[in-house]
């Protein structure tokens, strides 16, 4: 029986990692292919090494584009893809263009769809990230979800699937694979940065960074923090920043996109975290550090309700009125949640349905 993993960006690599890894010794051959989606080498092919993935099968080399050029292109090319290595299932990792993508060829070609991280929901569709997460969850047939909360959410939804499983957070077994590395990375040689002395921060949705006056504000608002920021550059943020001529505030370092233990290295030494990301949500919450969420609204509202983070959008007050809060968290609230993303033993849970859906094939 052969299953192939489909990806093509940092978090989805991040994702599927361990999943890869359990699926070695089932007797289920599993492939890797690479759609391209993110083709710098260290948002992408570093991520591979790093994170201990073998060469894809195929890759498709999407490429720069619109969403559409990249949607697209990604369809065809796994349309010629699928056919040729034609595997039983496939895996879809998260919300991106990718997994949207990989979900309608998948369907077209009739091989079965297994979303991984299913029935996240933040309730904003003008996230990109919404519409491609509910697209794939009604299009799949296996849904494995990381949380209970994601599996009433599917229930709302009436989902068709044949199974939907709760099976914890896969991002929760990289990076307790990882623990002992994280802990080894000098980030004060590396970095620069000295334990507790700064916000660890990154900024890349299209919501908040392709408008100008939004980047501006969130740009200013963390200019005047009373905190150094080590400010995590994604392509697209460096892009628009140099497109709308904003400077940064001189409490702020820049870097290039980071790899992944070096990441979770200096948001482990940090006071907060400051982000939009989905995943680094998560993974400060792991790390116990309190987060302000530069969005509306979250997928991951369980930690917000533990008092762990908090939701600040991307107004100078919102932003000045977090900082003011992340003194008074509370370190229990870490702990009496620790449970809702799973035991890290997610990826083992994920082979063992997707094992048990196939032979009931
Ligand atoms: C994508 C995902 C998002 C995920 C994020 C992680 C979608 C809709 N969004 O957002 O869910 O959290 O990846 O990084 O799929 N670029 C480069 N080099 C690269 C990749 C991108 O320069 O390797 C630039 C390009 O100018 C591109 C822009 O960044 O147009 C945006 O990239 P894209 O892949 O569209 O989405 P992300 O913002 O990375």
């Amino acid at each position: 029986m052969k299953v192939a993993i489909i990806l093509g960006t940092r978090p989805q690599i991040i994702k599927s990692a361990p999943v890869y890894e359990a699926f070695e010794g089932t007797g289920i051959e599993c492939q890797i292919i690479n759609t391209g989606q993110h083709y710098d080498y260290e948002m992408n092919r570093e991520f591979f090494s790093e994170l201990r993935l073998p060469e894809p099968a195929a890759d498709l080399g999407v490429g720069q584009g619109t969403p559409n050029e990249q949607i697209s292109g990604i369809i065809e090319g796994l349309g010629r893809t699928l056919g040729t290595s034609s595997p039983e299932l496939a895996i879809v990792p998260g919300d991106t263009n990718s997994a949207l993508a990989a979900g309608v060829a998948c369907s077209k070609a009739g091989v079965r769809i297994a979303h991984l991280e299913s029935g996240c929901r933040s309730g904003d569709l003008r996230m990109p990230e919404e519409v491609n997460r509910r697209l794939v969850d009604h299009m799949s047939q296996v849904l494995l979800c990381p949380t209970q909360p994601c599996m009433e959410n599917l229930e709302a939804e009436h989902v068709l699937a044949d199974v939907v499983a709760n099976v914890g957070d896969t991002m929760y077994d990289s990076l307790l694979k990882f623990r002992d590395a994280i802990e080894n990375v000098d980030i004060e040689g590396r970095y620069n940065a000295s334990e507790g002395s700064y916000a660890f921060m990154t900024l890349h949705r299209a919501e908040a960074v392709d408008d100008p006056r939004t980047l501006g504000a969130v740009m200013k608002a963390v200019g005047s923090l009373e905190t150094q920021v080590i400010f995590s550059v994604h392509p697209r943020t460096k892009a628009r920043l140099a497109e709308f001529g904003i400077r940064t505030g001189s409490n702020l370092k820049l870097m290039g996109p980071l790899p992944y233990v070096d990441t979770l290295a200096l948001v482990k030494g940090s006071q907060f975290v400051m982000t939009d990301s989905g995943g680094l949500q998560k993974e400060a919450f792991w790390l116990g550090k309190p987060t302000l969420i530069t969005r509306d609204r979250t997928e991951w509202n369980e930690i917000v309700r533990a008092g762990a983070s908090f939701i600040v959008g991307t107004t100078a007050e919102g932003i000045s009125r977090g900082f003011k809060k992340i003194g008074h968290v509370d370190r229990r609230s870490f702990s009496k949640s620790k449970k809702i993303f799973g035991n890290g033993d997610a990826s083992k849970k994920v082979v063992r349905a997707i094992s048990k859906y196939l032979s009931s094939m």
